[in-house]
């Protein structure tokens, strides 16, 4: 078995190598952490008052999270102690926290996001994770996945080449669909999703009807813990 990467390695290069990976699509890395938070805040109608980014690594999506989410407060976690450090920097008033050291309060959280983790944790452990968030999911909170999508070929090959997804296994929507609901979620949506670069502007409005179909580069998908 493929060792796990330790994030906490590239905390000095992430960025960098993220950007060499899919300047092809968009020449901003921020382009991506926008985009999927876009998608969750127009997808959560209730009140929110806290938000977690479970596996946020050097905290990228958090900016954007606080701005989506100006009345929430706002919780990154992680296994990379490194990835936190460079997270809390960068975000002062932001709470951080290791994931080693597990979570106080269950049940506390209205939106939980979660960016390109999954394909990290080993197949065994998926199922773990998933109960981990759902009990930090408040009854009627919504979890948010996003995940690379292994059918589109570009994916593939951008993941093949990535030093820091050395130990990535691609898991297809129906996986992790399953695991979700195995721990007790509720699915409510799943969408394909960056199919037009952002240098096509004309085109974005096509994203919402792609959906279904298979071809995006990424993918996610909403679950509920049942009130
Ligand atoms: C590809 S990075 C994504 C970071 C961030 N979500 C983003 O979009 O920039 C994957 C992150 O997942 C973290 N990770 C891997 N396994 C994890 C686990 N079991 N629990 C929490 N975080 C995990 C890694 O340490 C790493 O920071």
């Amino acid at each position: 078995m493929t060792e796990p990467v330790d994030f906490d390695q590239y905390v000095g290069n992430y960025n960098q190598l993220l950007r060499d990976q899919t300047s092809f699509f968009s020449p901003s890395e921020e382009y991506f952490a926008r985009y999927k938070v876009d998608i969750v805040r127009n997808r959560v109608r209730s009140p929110v008052q806290r938000v977690l980014e479970y596996g946020c690594g050097i905290g990228r999506n958090i900016r954007f999270l606080r701005n989506a989410f100006p009345e929430a407060e706002i919780v990154g976690s992680d296994i990379s102690c490194a990835s936190l450090e460079v997270a809390r920097k960068e975000n002062a008033g932001v709470q951080f926290l290791e994931e080693h050291n597990g979570m106080a309060s269950p049940g506390q959280f209205d939106v939980i996001f979660v960016a390109g983790v999954f394909h990290h944790v080993p197949p065994p452990q998926r199922e773990s994770v998933s109960k981990t968030l759902m009990d930090r999911l408040a009854p009627g909170g919504k979890v948010f996945v996003f995940e690379h999508n292994p059918y589109n070929p570009v994916t593939r090959r951008i993941v093949n080449t990535c030093p820091y997804d050395a130990d990535a296994v691609l898991l297809k929507p129906a996986e992790l669909k399953r695991t979700l609901k195995n721990a007790g979620m509720t699915l409510e949506k799943q969408a394909y999703c960056l199919f037009v670069p952002p240098s096509l502007p004309a085109l974005r409005g096509l994203e919402r009807h792609l959906g279904w179909l298979p071809l995006g580069g990424q993918y996610w998908v909403q679950a509920c813990r049942p009130r």
